[in-house]
């Protein structure tokens, strides 16, 4: 029977110094059940996450197991007792191969020396999650951010687990990679696993999910039937009102600072002669799916793809790619969709985050005064959404959503910008502060700046784009004014037929 307890917390209790992350949290998972762990970032999700894996021991609180009672104290000890999980952060090891990634903490201890016998296995499960391209025997480290998720998921799922934790699987898939993650859930939950799902995309917990408990400030509001909701009741359950902005008026005109062309754009023999431009003012959404190239193009404009050629043209000057140091000199800004990789220093406090990419400019005949370093992180704080008292924290005290906000952050309102660059802006942040971030880039944009930014979630593209351009597999397929087009023709640019077929299949 579906209403079977397999797993249950009550009066879970975690406190991290005077943080009370999590204030008496009672929880029940039946089995073969989706269950979706919902709430505003820092409400606690990843913390009941982690209790529950033996990532982090609860001061107070009990957890079942099939109604026996057990303490969880290890990530191997949840792993014997039948939890698998994918951590809101990616996990994998960059220089590992593929087949020892997926053996790591996981299968049979014998793997590692006896690779061959289990690659048919991989392969397979590389298959099932649409890696069919990727070889075992590849290093972790040459695949993009979306596929490594995938690759976290299928291994978590690769586990013949009784419960799958997965605490935001989604943030850098499309929603065509989305239907490959919910097939898999599909097939599993009919066995009789059970999936607890935390995700802040309203609109594919509606799809997958059996019930919902929403989490406000360590606490929970309620859990209920998903059936009888829909995305602005979860809202409301979530973060109360979502807050309104007045219009940011964008000041696009010709001539001006944040101008940009980009002809004949090249990278790795993959993207192929891609040419867009855009006025200063104006924002340009890239739209595409997982390995479509437009992160790729992002990462070329930065300086960081040493194999591109192009011409780009940024406020009348033109400069050459394939240097960081030339793209900064240039006026411009990247945000990569890799925060924890390529961003933040995690074990530094966040004001020095904030504040370590503009030393140059805070600094007056070299010294910096401590005064402005503190006043300006705290300015940049509150742009970010997060509180104040929090300054002298470590960023990895912070939860992903909130990392993400210091990350976006950090990177507005440099005095030299001239085209500013984001990758999936707004993974893994809840709606209020999606909200917040968009409102953030309009503004940025309204100062005159370019500003281009790649999504693979449709809706993002949709509220936030003036220009659309959409990407598939390297080429520039379309742009169009966003006026001009809708969801659905967008989606059918990013996805081909066939791809829909292959997944439906
Ligand atoms: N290691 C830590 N040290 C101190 N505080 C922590 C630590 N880890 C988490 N916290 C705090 O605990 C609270 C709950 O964080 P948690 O990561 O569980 O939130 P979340 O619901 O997963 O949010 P998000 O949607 O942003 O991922 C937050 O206030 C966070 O800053
Ligand atoms: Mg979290």
């Amino acid at each position: 029977m579906v209403t079977e307890s397999v797993l249950r917390a009550e009066g879970v209790v975690k406190h991290y110094g005077p943080v009370k992350a999590l204030q008496g949290v009672s929880f029940d998972l039946r089995r073969g059940e989706v269950h979706a762990l919902l709430g505003h970032n820092g409400a606690g999700k990843s913390t009941l996450v982690k209790t529950l894996t033996g990532s982090v021991q609860l001061d107070e609180g009990q957890i079942f197991l099939d109604g026996q009672a057990v303490s969880i104290s290890s990530p191997s000890e949840a792993q014997s007792n039948g939890i698998a999980w994918v951590d809101q952060e990616l996990t994998l090891i960059p220089n590992l191969s593929i087949e020892d990634n997926i053996a790591l903490g996981g299968m049979e201890s014998t793997f590692l020396a006896q690779r061959k016998q289990h690659r048919p296995r991989v392969k397979q499960l590389l298959e099932q999650i649409g890696l069919g391209h990727l070889s075992p025997t590849q290093e972790v480290g040459t695949l993009s951010i979306g596929e490594r998720q995938l690759l976290e998921i299928t291994r978590a799922f690769g586990r013949n687990s009784k419960i799958v934790i997965l605490d935001e699987p989604t943030a850098t898939l499309s929603d065509f990679e989305i239907e490959r993650v919910f097939a898999a859930i599909r097939e599993v939950t009919a066995e009789g696993v059970s999936v607890i799902y935390v995700s802040h995309r309203l609109e594919e917990i509606i799809q997958i999910c059996d019930r919902a408990t929403i989490m406000r400030d360590g606490q929970v509001v309620t859990t209920q039937e998903i059936s009888g909701l829909d995305k602005s009741a979860l809202v409301n359950l979530m973060v109360g009102q979502l807050p309104e902005f007045a219009e940011v008026q964008s000041i696009a005109k010709e001539g001006g600072n944040g101008d940009f062309s980009i002809t004949n754009l090249s990278i790795n023999n993959f993207v192929q002669d891609v040419t867009f431009g855009a006025k200063g003012g104006e924002i340009f959404g890239l739209a595409g799916q997982l390995g479509s190239g437009a992160s790729l193009i992002l990462r070329a404009l930065a300086g960081l793809e040493p194999k591109s050629s192009g011409r780009v043209v940024l406020s009348g000057k033109q400069f050459r790619l394939g240097s960081t140091l030339r793209s900064r000199k240039a006026g411009v800004y990247f945000v990569s969709n890799d925060r924890k990789g390529e961003g933040l220093f995690l074990t530094f406090t966040n004001s020095r985050n904030l504040t370590a990419t503009r030393l140059p400019i805070l600094a007056k005949a070299s010294i910096i005064s401590r005064s402005v370093l503190k006043k300006s992180a705290e300015t940049l704080m509150q742009l970010a959404g997060v509180d104040k008292s929090r300054r002298t924290m470590t960023v990895d005290s912070l939860s992903g959503g909130n990392q993400q906000k210091i990350f976006i952050g950090r990177n507005l309102n440099h005095p030299k910008m001239k085209l500013l660059l984001l990758d999936e802006p707004t993974r893994g942040v809840d709606v209020k502060g999606r909200a917040e971030i968009h409102q953030l880039i309009r503004e940025a944009s309204a100062s005159g700046i370019g500003v281009i930014f790649s999504s693979t979630e449709l809706d993002e593209i949709m509220e936030l784009s003036d220009i659309i351009g959409v990407m598939h597999k390297g080429k520039l397929v379309n742009v169009e004014m966003r006026g001009q087009t809708n969801a659905a023709k967008v989606f059918n640019e990013m996805v081909r037929e066939s791809e829909i077929e292959g997944v439906k299949a």
